[in-house]
């Protein structure tokens, strides 16, 4: 097939695991004999020192016409400034917003050989596999809100949904269980927001159109401490976009590491955005060791649901997993020495062994 993909890389190491990113697209397409062309464009602090605006109008125009786009990531202390009025997660946020991307899916596996790598031991990890279902163009992220100024020291953020924008991200939830384990739990503060008692309301009714599905509702305090205590309970885990942005920084320590969490980032139309979970990590950027596998593990979310390319995303994902197996690791999953030989590798040479695994299996 002939597709486009965008290319974001964005700041910090967002550049990096990108580049690693493309290298494997690039093998992908050779092996299967497909034809993708890549096209970068700016967003973030880059683009802001570029353009002054952290999404050029051509970033988000290329993005609607694409086939699918790869996303690296954005901010960094030179552009973190409170008191700056433009900030570069205003060009993530908008561009989900523009490409009305509601539904950001954040799959969270546990890889047997990376269990030393997590903080948690490792019983707890047994049969971990669960998704997270965030709510991406809604919530607090994207309502009223007022700056506190000098002379008015005061600031709010509001959290709205509406009814129809629940509904929607609960079928994306039920729909993506009716394919797994038949488990939806949907996360709340139903006990002290209006919002969320509405979300409970309508998830409740949607559920109706999913009988082989179970559903139960969960606080979201609650749900930040059962995440360690029984992981391996979840199947799928809807909520809202703030509760899902922090939910899920926590579970990527029950897969050892924020650099192994792969997203993707969908709406009504194949199309989507594909990005690694973590941020552009000012401190390790530019060190060449920041761990791209995230990246790669988008790589394959993005064959699978934009290109519709099952085979290719499964080849890359066993290609992660080959690598792993062979012991390679990036610092952020190296861990405590364990019994196994580890390879202690860097960014590049991780995608290298990626493309190592595929040719391999090709
Ligand atoms: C994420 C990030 C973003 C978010 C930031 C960079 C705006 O934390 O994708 O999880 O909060 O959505
Ligand atoms: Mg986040």
């Amino acid at each position: 097939m002939e597709a486009t993909i965008i290319t974001l890389p964005g700041d910090g190491i967002g550049v990096e695991v990108v580049s690693e990113g493309i290298k494997v697209l690039s093998v992908v397409a050779d092996i299967f004999g497909h034809t993708f062309a890549f096209e970068e464009h700016l967003i973030g602090g880059r683009a802001i020192d570029k353009t002054g605006s952290p999404l050029p109008p051509a970033t988000l125009q290329a993005c609607q016409t694409a086939d699918a786009v790869l996303l690296g990531a954005v901010g960094g202390p030179k552009w973190s400034d409170p008191g700056a009025s433009v900030r570069p997660e205003q060009g993530l946020l908008r561009l989900r917003k523009g490409l009305q991307l509601y539904a950001n899916l954040r799959p969270i596996r546990v890889y047997s050989m990376l269990k030393d790598a997590s903080p948690l031991r490792s019983e707890r990890l047994e049969g971990v596999d669960l998704i997270v279902v965030r709510e991406l163009t809604g919530g607090i992220y994207f309502g009223e809100r007022q700056e506190a100024t000098d002379a008015v020291p005061k600031a709010f953020d509001t959290m709205a949904y509406s009814a129809d924008e629940v509904a929607r991200i609960a079928r994306t939830a039920f729909e993506l269980a009716e394919q797994r384990r038949g488990k939806v739990t949907s996360v709340d503060k139903a006990n002290v927001l209006a919002v969320s008692r509405l979300w409970r309301r309508i998830v409740t009714e949607v559920a109706q159109d999913y009988p082989n599905v179970a559903l139960d509702h969960m606080l979201v305090d609650a749900a930040a401490m059962h995440l360690l205590r029984r992981p391996a309970d979840f199947d799928v885990l809807v909520t809202g976009n703030m509760f899902g942005d922090i939910l899920t920084d926590e579970a990527s320590m029950l897969a050892g590491s924020m650099g192994m969490l792969a997203s993707a980032s969908i709406g009504d139309t194949t199309s989507g955005v594909y990005e690694p979970i973590h941020g552009s990590a000012p401190d390790i950027a530019g060190k060449g060791v920041a761990n791209p596998l995230a990246t790669i593990l988008s790589v394959a979310l993005l064959l699978r649901l934009s290109l519709n390319l099952p085979q290719e995303a499964d080849a890359v994902e066993s290609a992660v997993v080959a690598s792993l197996s062979a012991g390679y690791r990036t610092p952020d999953i190296a861990g405590a020495p364990g019994t196994q030989t580890l390879h202690r590798i860097g960014t590049t040479e991780m995608g290298d062994r990626v493309v190592a695994a595929l040719q391999a299996s090709a």
